[in-house]
């Protein structure tokens, strides 16, 4: 077996990422193929982002369309696909309005303006601070890594931009710490992704609701990885019984073209007037027919009820692999974002399914295996890959 990092060919691109020895080139439904023409059935999804499959035919049609008539225009003029996007977006979430940008880590920046800008301007108070949690991933820019719990993000950065606080995850005791006088907003993610798929608890969640409300404390949801049906449900907070202030979304948006967005509440939108935030690409042409026509499918009739029977099969099917095999020590997280615990490094697993069995599969942490099938996976799809599973574990 290679060694999963190995660098075959120095390129001249900065070295940010540890790259797999494998160079893909061509991507349909659930498969992708390398340069040799070598299929890999692939259960990673871009990291949780062609929720719909590669290019599903769809979004490229519409994509096709829109590249006759007019790529890019400038937020200086308004666009019809972006508010027909926007519009999609507030029929299906609790937010009124949106910010459109063309990252996750953007739409974390824009969520941590507005909290501030909210605090400082509509409710005219000095608050500042946002509370987020140990463990959490929001972004690599300089807002999002300081929002980060984690210090490997943050080493070498330094000075890290001050106003956050970072609670433990899932600690019903540390919420007697949550709001603090200076607090503006809580931001947190209701699983976990990169920290190891780690759903957040019902009456954790509910405490802590409880006491943003009370105290007139913004809840940020970052589901930048759970969103756009990830999970089970268009958006994760569905199944928890609450309506955050702020949504934050990218990946799954746009089946692979580049998009985030920002939705808030009605409310909270108002701290945004003009020129008080920007993104020269953010809600183009090309990208916004990308995410409305990507949303159009995910929100369907019965789409999500289908795909969920699909993932209800997958975790039946591992949890019966992890009775019998001792290398897994739990399996967790919600519709298709799942995790794997193991005994072992999860990168070996990872490498092994890829090696030898043409399996695309991810991790989450040293010890966690990580599976993104897309939504539109299909039973035989994800018998192929239990068979996988089956033997490597
Ligand atoms: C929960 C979460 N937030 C934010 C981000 C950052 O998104 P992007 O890489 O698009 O900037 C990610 C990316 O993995 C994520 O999983």
């Amino acid at each position: 077996m290679s060694d999963q990092y190995t660098v075959e060919k120095p390129v001249p691109v900065m070295p940010t990422y540890n790259r797999f020895p494998v160079t893909l080139t061509k991507g349909l439904g659930s498969y992708v193929w390398d340069e040799q023409e070598k299929k890999y059935l692939d259960f990673t999804s871009g990291i949780a982002t062609c929720n719909l499959g590669h290019r599903p035919p769809e979004v490229q049609k519409a994509i096709s369309e829109q590249l006759d008539k007019l790529w890019h225009c400038s937020n200086l003029y308004h666009i019809p696909s972006q508010t027909a996007l926007a519009e999609k977006l507030v029929a299906h979430s609790c937010g009124d309005q949106v910010f459109f940008c063309n990252s996750g880590a953007e739409a974390n920046e824009a969520a941590i303006k507005i909290a501030r800008r909210y605090a400082q301007k509509v409710k005219n108070n000095d608050k500042f601070e946002i509370v987020t949690f140990k463990q959490s991933f929001h972004g690599r820019t300089l807002a999002t890594l300081s929002a980060t719990g984690q210090e490997k993000i943050q080493e070498g950065f330094s000075p890290a931009m001050p106003g956050f606080r970072y609670l433990p995850y899932n600690d019903q005791a540390a919420l007697e710490d949550l709001i603090a006088p200076e607090t503006c907003a809580v931001m947190l993610e209701l699983v976990q992704g990169e920290g190891g798929v780690i759903p957040a608890d019902d009456a954790w969640v509910k405490e802590l609701v409880r006491q943003c409300q009370e105290q007139e404390v913004l809840i940020i949801i970052d589901e930048i990885q759970t969103g756009m049906g990830r999970t089970g449900t268009l958006f994760a907070y569905e199944q928890y019984d609450f309506e955050p202030d702020i949504i934050t979304i990218a990946k799954g948006l746009g089946s692979g073209f580049p998009i985030g967005a920002m939705i808030a509440k009605e409310d909270v939108a108002k701290a945004f007037a003009p020129g008080t935030h920007g993104s020269t690409f953010g809600g183009n042409p090309l990208a916004t027919t990308a995410g409305l026509r990507t949303l159009e499918l995910l929100m369907t009739p019965d789409a999500l009820t289908k795909w969920n029977e699909t993932s209800a099969y997958l975790w039946g099917k591992l949890e019966e692999l992890a009775e019998r095999s001792d290398k897994i020590k739990q399996v967790r997280g919600k519709g298709f974002l799942i995790g794997l615990e193991v005994d072992c490094p999860a990168i070996e697993l990872v490498t092994e399914a890829r090696e030898e069995h043409q399996l695309l599969i991810l991790v989450a942490g040293p010890n966690v295996v990580r599976i993104l099938p897309p939504l539109t996976t299909t039973k035989e799809e994800v018998d192929q890959a239990l068979a996988i599973l089956t033997n490597i574990f």
